[in-house]
């Protein structure tokens, strides 16, 4: 094996496109900006920001991310055809530094049974597409979908007209996480070798978690392969199993210099309020076992690991939490704090709210629950900002009041005041439990005729004192949306969770095609 001089390896974050991708997991145009200044501050080199051409919404986010975004690359996905590629271009002229991703499958099973083209169709596609994405910028990758998969011959013989033609990042998906790492990495590495003008592109890796290789995988791309792009995600979101995990993967170059010699321009300080951000936001829940975000990934439950953590750190270490953004639950704020407190504290999160009008809705939200709970902690006041802004006025559903009374050996009962369309009403019903019940009065408004794939609760901060943060899935016609709710009574939390995910099914630019499926 070669040893590589260090070299810069170039974090490519999908969580915006491929992990929305997740059913489920789709964004507001908000929230992905608000991602995106996170993934800012995390500095990762391209933003894929989504898929211009799949809905009206997302070519709306990505022009907003594309918009905020200072010194990340904005990247917009599209398919090998004039209109999309147009799409995209549109989506991202707004930002300093612009890519668009071409993807046309290449594997004989996606040529014959999904694009119902020949070998030779695809490759004329593909050498148009990228003649034509030219007329908007130099900066342009192309993905042989299912590539791993695919004919090795035929990817020379593509490959090699496509970087002709100007793209200059070539990315391998391993689309449906099939390889095995030193497989993939010698994929690559042939590759490389075999195609003449390999040289004049970036040779990027992406894969695919099925077999729960995706960081492995990618690992062995760039090791073995020489690949010096890594596309990835925010806490491996993305669907099924999911995308290669942004933190994994780089605390395990960083961790492993030794081996690896590779530099990366990643703030990895900014990883776990990362990892909390997305998962907020998506209702993703992080594993507590999960490598470097999970709850115990740094938490030596183990009397002996204690003992030898506490003589000498690096005996069951090896890596500081503090160097990847832990740090111990901190009393930030309580309710005597005012409003400059509060902005300041925002400020050091790294949360921008677009207006003073939003700044003054966030602190309302504060000052109610200073009122319900004395300490408030950085989560708390990351879960109030997740619900500040504009959604709140466009949102069908609203709650309004909740009153709920269970007692031993009684059904319990909940009575809600919602606002639906604008119009206050009340309903009340009884449930199995306190939550089945507030949910049955909620339908008894929404008769939303949703089917609940998914109910989860989880406390914020440590202590009963945490506010409840409940997950909610919902499925309706082909689509699955999640919902979050968060507040200190666990029921409540519950049915703005619920209510969440319904306006989310109610909101029609939340309807997007998906990548994988759209040929
Ligand atoms: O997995 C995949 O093949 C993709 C492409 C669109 C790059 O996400
Ligand atoms: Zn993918």
């Amino acid at each position: 094996m070669n040893q590589v001089s260090e070299e810069k390896i170039i974090i490519f974050d999908t969580t915006l496109r491929d992990g929305e991708q997740s059913p489920g997991a789709s964004m507001t145009k908000e929230e992905k900006v608000r991602i995106a200044r996170q993934l800012e501050r995390l500095k990762v080199d391209v933003i894929e920001a989504g898929f211009a051409a799949s809905s009206p919404g997302d070519f709306e986010a990505i022009k907003a991310v594309a918009a905020a975004v200072k010194d990340a690359t904005v990247c917009s996905l599209a398919r090998a055809n004039d209109k999309d590629i147009a799409k995209a271009a549109e989506a991202i002229k707004g930002a300093n530094s612009k890519r668009i991703h071409i993807f046309l499958a290449t594997s004989a099973l996606h040529m014959e049974m999904k694009l119902r083209m020949t070998p030779d169709q695809v490759f004329e596609q593909a050498v148009q597409s990228i003649r034509y994405a030219r007329n908007f910028t130099d900066d342009i990758e192309f993905s042989p979908e299912d590539g791993y998969r695919s004919d090795p011959q035929f990817l020379y013989r593509i490959l090699e007209a496509v970087i002709k033609e100007g793209a200059t990042t070539i990315n391998v998906p391993d689309t449906v996480g099939y390889a095995i790492p030193e497989l993939y990495g010698e994929f690559i590495l042939d590759l490389r070798n075999k195609i003449p003008n390999s040289d004049k592109a970036v040779w990027s890796v992406h894969c695919h978690n099925d077999l729960g290789l995706a960081v492995a995988n990618s690992l062995a791309g760039v090791r073995i392969g020489g690949a010096r792009q890594i596309e990835c995600t925010i806490n491996g979101l993305g669907e099924r199993a999911g995308n290669t995990s942004l933190e994994e993967i780089v605390m395990a170059i960083k961790t492993r210099k030794d081996y690896f010699n590779l530099s990366l321009g990643i703030d990895a300080t900014q990883i776990v309020s990362s990892s909390k951000m997305v998962s907020q936001i998506t209702g993703f829940l992080v594993q507590p076992n999960k490598a470097v975000v999970g709850a115990n990934a740094f938490a030596h439950a183990s009397g002996i690991h204690q003992d030898g953590v506490l003589k000498a750190r690096n005996t069951y270490e090896i890596m500081r939490a503090e160097d990847v953004g832990w740090s111990a639950n901190k009393i930030v704020l309580g309710k005597l704090s005012g409003r400059n407190a509060f902005k300041q504290r925002l400020q050091e999160l790294g949360v921008t709210l677009d207006s003073e009008a939003e700044v003054n809705e966030a602190f309302g939200r504060f000052k109610a629950l200073a009122d319900q709970k004395s300490e408030i902690f950085d989560e708390d006041i990351l879960s109030i900002v997740s619900n500040a802004g504009v959604k709140d006025q466009a949102d069908h559903y609203r709650f309004i009041s909740l009153a709920q009374h269970s007692e031993t050996g009684e059904k319990p009962q909940s009575k809600i005041v919602l606002q639906v369309g604008g119009q206050e009403n009340e309903t009340s019903a009884n449930g199995n439990g306190p939550v089945d019940a507030t949910l049955n009065a909620i339908e008894m408004q929404a008769n939303s005729g949703a089917e609940l794939l998914l109910y989860s609760v989880n406390a914020i901060t440590t202590g009963t004192q945490s506010q409840g943060e409940v997950t909610v899935r919902l499925a309706k016609g082909g689509r699955v949306v999640n919902g979050v709710g968060t507040d200190p009574d666990i029921i409540a939390a519950s049915a703005k969770a619920y209510l969440a995910a319904l306006n989310r099914l109610h909101d029609p630019s939340q309807e997007k095609l998906n990548a994988q499926m759209a040929q």
